[in-house]
């Protein structure tokens, strides 16, 4: 688990630091990643993660389970929609064909446990859209959704 954390926390950072407000950046602490994986992996919920490995090194992650419900996103969800938690592949990695070969293993794995839809937030200031966009994803609202102040994001939806 430390190298998955170590490895998010890297990538996050890379990936957010220059698009994100700078003291919500300062936040993301690896205690802070340390705790959240430490709660995802007892949580016991059906949700999980695949990891992409080369030479004993983490190259990638995903992470997936039920769709998390915001209230102020006000959609009609069941429980057949699924999410698509976290996706990040390394910075020296990225545009090999990771991302898509990840997705479509959690896809896989999402739809023999029963669900039919797989959404995923994506903060807009980012490109990541467009990773979504150019794989399949659907726009489910049309206008981004701020769940924090000045953090919104975008959500995509994709049928299984
Ligand atoms: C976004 C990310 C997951 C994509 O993974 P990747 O391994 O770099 O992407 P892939 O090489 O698998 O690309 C798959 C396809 O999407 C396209 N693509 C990848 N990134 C793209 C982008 N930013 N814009 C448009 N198309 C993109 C590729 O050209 C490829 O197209 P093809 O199948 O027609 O050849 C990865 O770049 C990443 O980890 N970025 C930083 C973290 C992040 O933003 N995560 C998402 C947060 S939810």
């Amino acid at each position: 688990m430390p190298a998955l954390t170590a490895m998010h926390h890297t990538t996050w950072h890379n990936t957010h630091d220059s698009i994100l407000p700078s003291d919500y950046c300062a936040k993301q602490t690896i205690e802070r990643f340390d705790r959240h994986w430490k709660k995802f992996f007892l949580k016991n919920d059906g949700s999980f993660a695949l990891v992409a490995i080369d030479d004993n090194q983490i190259l990638g992650f995903i992470s997936a389970g039920i769709m998390r419900i915001i209230p102020e996103e006000n959609l009609s969800v069941t429980d057949a929609y699924a999410e698509v938690y976290k996706l990040y592949i390394d910075a020296n990695h990225q545009h090999g064909g990771m991302g898509k070969q990840l997705i479509q293993a959690c896809f896989e794995r999402l739809g023999s446990l029963g669900y039919v839809t797989a959404v995923v937030r994506v903060f807009t200031a980012g490109n990541a859209c467009h990773f979504y966009e150019h794989i399949g994803g659907k726009l489910m609202t049309k206008e981004p959704i701020i769940h924090w102040p000045t953090l919104p994001y975008t959500l995509y939806y994709f049928q299984l």
